[in-house]
């Protein structure tokens, strides 16, 4: 009896164990259908999200198998480009039947590259639209799995006019750097045609004055020959300034003498001076270097530059060039009068080509408002830096910095003595 009851109870058990199992196994595939269906409707989503993208994009879009280039789908953007409609790619054509590539080796290519790389951004090709013309295309592509075949997605922009844009600019840039050759070639043509009759046309003055003259003979030929030195500064600071606009003015480097130079141009100035009653004189300090390593010639043109202001500027009174050292291997030149002065807001700005303090000035004065500007220029490249001080009707001093860079010490030569104000500067030794 007690038997029976326990195999009752041990069956019992047993169905209640089938139970519990087939109620799990139920579960479970509930469990795995619903996690399906959500798998699915988030793919449905995805899908759609996706096609809402590509369809409502303006640029133009293709899917093409891999393969064959047959059309999976294209959106209205890429019928809008190529002038086809949607319905004759879809199921008709493969990029290959309508003869899209201008070149039809380039499709190979590309697929061979999508395949190795995965995806292919900004290829360039030329492509051929629906109405029969070529246009330049640039293509991003990318390798998809899609409705379960090797394709690829394409993103397809035409820039023709970008090229075209491209292309003009580029060809802008060569006729402007032809132009530039082309001027500063003439520049230094005409350069040497204008020195060459000026150089002779001085030399001769500078025989007629060597021989017996008049007093008033010599007069006039020392105006004329200050008249022609003044036009030759002239004409060599406008080509200068051509020259530095081209980026074609390089400065030399060699040693000079200092007070030679000094001298040099302060004599070129005595005349114009004298013939002012203005006092023409160069201190140099004792412990300036005699020898400079630099470019003589461009220190010159600065020099002369600022002292033909001075005298120009000045009426009554004294200018003088003073020469010092300064720190770090700098030297410092000063050009100091006591002339008409200029206010002392429109200092800065006289360092900017052609200006002048009074416009009206220039028929007084005469001058094209170069001489400054080229200075500037020029102490800059040389690695110095430029200024002025003045103030109305109290005579201004123009100075700038130029580096010594001396070569060899052995060269270091000083002055004897400072020089007195107004003294006449050293011959060079
Ligand atoms: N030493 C000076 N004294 C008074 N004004 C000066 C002096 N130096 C320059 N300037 C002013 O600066 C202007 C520009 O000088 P610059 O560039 O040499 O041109 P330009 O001498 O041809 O006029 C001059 O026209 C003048 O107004
Ligand atoms: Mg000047």
């Amino acid at each position: 009896m007690l038997r029976a009851r326990v195999a009752e109870l041990e069956a019992g058990a047993q169905n209640a164990n089938v139970y519990t199992a087939s109620q799990q196994g139920n579960e479970k595939r509930h469990r795995q259908a619903a996690e399906q269906n959500e798998t699915e409707a988030a793919l449905r989503k995805s899908e759609q999200k996706f096609s809402r993208i590509f369809h409502l994009n303006p640029l133009a879009m293709s899917i093409t198998r891999l393969d064959d280039g047959y059309f999976l789908d294209v959106n209205e953007g890429y019928c809008r480009l190529f002038g086809y409609t949607r319905e004759e790619l879809l199921g008709h054509f493969s990029v290959q039947d309508l003869n899209l590539w201008q070149d039809p080796g380039e499709r190979p290519r590309l697929v061979e590259l999508v395949r190795q790389k995965g995806e292919v951004p900004d290829y360039k090709a030329r492509m051929r639209y629906c109405d029969g013309s070529i246009k330049d295309c640039s293509l991003s592509l990318r390798r998809i799995e899609i409705q379960g075949e090797d394709g690829m997605i394409a993103i397809i922009r035409d820039i023709t006019e970008e090229k075209a844009l491209e292309q003009a600019l580029i060809q802008a840039r060569i006729s402007a750097e032809e132009t530039s050759l082309a001027k500063s070639e003439f520049l230094a043509n005409i350069s040497h045609e204008i020195r060459t009759p000026m150089t002779i046309f001085m030399g001769m003055l500078d025989l007629v004055l060597a021989t017996r003259l008049e007093p008033d003979q010599r007069e006039y030929l020392d105006t004329a020959q200050s008249a022609s030195q003044s036009l030759l500064r002239l004409i060599e600071d406008i080509l200068d300034f051509s020259r530095l606009e081209f980026g074609h003015l390089h400065l030399r480097q060699a040693d000079f003498s200092l007070p030679a130079l000094a001298r040099e141009v302060i004599d070129m100035f005595r005349y114009k001076a004298s013939r002012k009653g203005v006092i023409l004189g160069c201190t140099i300090d004792p412990q300036t270097p005699v020898i400079l390593h630099g470019d003589e010639q461009r220190l010159r043109q600065i020099l002369m530059n600022l002292i033909d202001n001075a005298v120009k500027f000045t009426d009554r009174g004294e200018v003088t060039l003073g020469i010092s050292p300064a720190q770090s291997g700098l030297v410092s030149f000063r050009v100091i009068d006591s002339g008409i002065g200029i206010p002392e807001a429109k200092i800065g700005q006289l360092f900017q080509i052609f200006s002048q303090v009074d416009s009206s000035s220039t028929r007084h004065y005469g001058g094209t408002g170069l001489g400054l500007a080229l200075c500037r220029r020029l102490v800059e490249m040389m690695g110095g830096v430029i200024g002025g001080e003045s103030s109305d009707g109290e005579g201004s001093v123009f100075h700038f910095t130029m580096p010594s860079d001396l070569q060899d010490g052995a060269l270091q030569k000083t002055l004897r003595k400072p020089e007195a104000q107004n003294a006449t500067c050293p011959s060079p030794r």
